[in-house]
């Protein structure tokens, strides 16, 4: 090993938290994700990024298993986590989705109190000694999410009472309450103002400090602000993985030149 190779080790950089080889993904007859094979980095933020219905969604959703729960959806392939086969049947994917949380396009608070919206996870998995642990953790994470000034006086109003953009803030809070070591985020800002947005991005610029986060944006000005690597999809396929730099600046693939610069989408 060389002296860059050890540095490299040292400060994480380039190290694979997932691996993904071959996985398809069918609903019915769609072929929805076609053989996609990519190496997630590790403390790093990677942007999926591609034309509506290229299958970014369901790609992501094969991260934490969340497929398993779509009827119909039928999954092929080989997932590594830090090594370790997601796909196998000794792995309990309550247990993954705390390792590997997710923040979905549509915020969807459970129906508790916002108090207990955030305050869920670390129960059922057990990470707070007493309530005043738990108090911390609850007002750590709203603040991690940008939302803390404004519900830190009705904690126990309804949490689907919120505005949208509120109750995705309040998603957010529930998915890094639980600590993952990924983050995935599906289209977290759709529902945002420009502020939240702003907000949300330097969460996730803070987040990948100790997280693992894939953002599924929209935003070619997001994508290029938040994330080190991009990966471009296209009906299905995964056509270009790389720096984001590189991919923004100079694509190697027709496909998604044409896409960062508006040609197709
Ligand atoms: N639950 C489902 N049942 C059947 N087909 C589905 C389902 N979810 C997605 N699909 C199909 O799979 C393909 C990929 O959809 P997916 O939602 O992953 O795309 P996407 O890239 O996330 O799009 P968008 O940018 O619009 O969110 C589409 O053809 C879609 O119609
Ligand atoms: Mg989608």
């Amino acid at each position: 090993m060389n002296d860059m190779t050890k540095f490299d080790r040292f400060v994480g950089l380039n190290e694979t938290k997932i691996s993904a080889q071959g996985v398809n993904v069918f609903y019915g007859d769609t072929h929805a994700v076609k053989d996609v094979s990519v190496e997630i980095a590790e403390r790093a933020v990677t942007a999926f990024i591609g034309p509506s219905g290229c299958g970014k969604s369901t790609f992501l959703r094969c991260l934490n298993r969340m497929n398993d729960t779509i009827d119909g959806a039928r999954v092929e392939g080989q997932i590594h986590l830090d090594g370790e086969d997601i796909y196998d049947p000794k792995v309990d994917p309550v247990q993954l989705r705390a390792k590997v949380g997710m923040v979905f396009q549509k915020p969807n608070p459970f129906p508790k109190s916002i108090y207990d919206n955030v305050a869920y996870g670390p129960r059922i998995h057990g990470l707070a000694r007493n309530k005043a642990d738990l108090d911390e953790i609850v007002e750590k994470s709203l603040r991690r999410a940008a939302i803390w000034d404004e519900v830190k006086d009705r904690l126990d109003a309804p949490g689907t009472g919120l505005s949208g953009g509120q109750q995705q803030r309040l998603c957010i809070a529930r998915a890094v309450a639980t600590e993952p070591e990924v983050l995935l985020m599906d289209e977290p800002c759709s529902a945002l103002d420009p502020i939240a947005t702003a907000q949300v991005e330097e969460l996730i610029d803070e987040l990948k400090r100790n997280v693992s986060v894939v953002i599924v944006t929209h935003s070619m000005q997001q994508a290029a602000r938040v994330s080190q690597k991009t990966a471009f999809f296209h009906l299905g396929t995964l056509v270009e993985y790389g720096d984001t730099g590189q991919i923004f600046t100079n694509p190697k693939d027709p496909r998604t030149e044409a896409y960062i610069t508006g040609r197709i989408g």
